[in-house]
């Protein structure tokens, strides 16, 4: 059913609805032990990564190796043929024949869109420039669910870069699924975008827009911490006045509930300091590894025969 309709591959949020999500959560839990599985033997992912990453090309690559599946791929910097000037378009044409999914990650908006009008094999959204990232969604809804021991009824913070932040974007539309209080937190200039806005709106899903965090965190359940997306900014001058807006500080704890937990999709650069680290609510790391179930889960349900 999952492989049915997902079948071209991962591009949007907007694809899921709650069932959808509900069966990655379960397949992701069943994927903790499975480290030696033949599941995906003889099969091959390519990973295209045209932007950085750490965490998300090497979950994926992880997932596929714990799968008993094989991985082929780039990363930017690396020698492919784009060097030379070769489109996206042609890259997947040829990409498609050696391998059976294809992860992209490209600073374009609509490049994974794009990338599976071209292709065969499914294609999954690995962050598509500021637009969406779907796959760091689900893996945040995952730890959520895994932390707080339920979605609904949960008052979550978002803050930081809404305007640029694709792992945002995704997340509010798969939040649209449950019943979540939202509270996008930001300076002006980085406001979560209309298109978010008007989705939850469709949806009915309460949220507020604020700019200072400090009074919330009392009855916050969930505060997401996010990155100001330096590499977005057309102006770097605009990006100097804005990005140590917000820094987290062990003291921000002290209010928070005994259950609160902070949450960061990471690079952390300056807005969670260091202190914070050894905190229990501090799950940001446990969270790169609820990537890997979820990335795990992904693929199984995409590839396995
Ligand atoms: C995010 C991304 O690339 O969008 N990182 C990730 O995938 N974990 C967040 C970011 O870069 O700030």
């Amino acid at each position: 059913m999952f492989k049915e309709k997902f079948g071209e591959g991962i591009i949007s949020a907007k694809q899921f609805n709650r069932e959808d999500i509900e069966y990655l959560l379960k397949k992701s839990r069943e994927m903790v032990n499975s480290t030696n599985s033949n599941l995906l033997k003889g099969k091959i992912l390519a990973t295209l990564f045209f932007e950085p990453s750490t965490r998300t090309r090497l979950s994926f690559e992880s997932a596929m190796y714990r799968l008993g599946g094989n991985v082929i791929g780039f990363q930017s910097g690396d020698v492919s043929s784009i060097k030379k000037g070769e489109s996206l378009a042609d890259t997947i044409r040829t990409v498609e024949n050696y391998s059976d999914c294809i992860v992209i990650r490209h600073s374009m908006e609509g490049a994974a869109k794009m990338a599976s009008r071209f292709s065969k094999v499914p294609i999954i959204n690995a962050g598509s420039g500021s637009g969406e990232h779907p796959t760091q969604a689900l893996l945040d809804l995952l730890t959520i669910r895994e932390e707080c021991g339920k979605l609904d009824g949960l008052n979550i913070g978002i803050m930081g870069d809404l305007k640029y932040g694709r792992t945002v974007h995704s997340l509010a539309v798969l939040f649209s699924n449950f019943d979540v209080n939202l509270y996008f937190i930001s300076p002006k200039e980085l406001a979560v975008r209309n298109q978010e806005k008007e989705f939850l709106i469709q949806r009915q899903i309460k949220f507020k827009e604020v700019i200072q965090y400090r009074s919330l965190l009392d009855l916050l359940d969930v505060l997401y911490m996010t990155r100001i997306q330096r590499e977005r900014f057309v102006d770097i001058e605009e990006y100097e006045k804005v990005k140590n807006v917000y820094i987290f500080k062990q003291e921000d704890l002290i209010n928070t509930k005994d259950t609160f937990i902070l949450m960061h999709p990471l690079p952390r650069i300056t807005e969670i300091s260091p202190d914070v680290d050894s905190s229990k609510k501090a799950i940001y790391f446990k969270q790169t590894s609820y990537g890997l179930m979820m990335r795990k889960a992904i693929l199984a349900e995409l590839l396995a025969e």
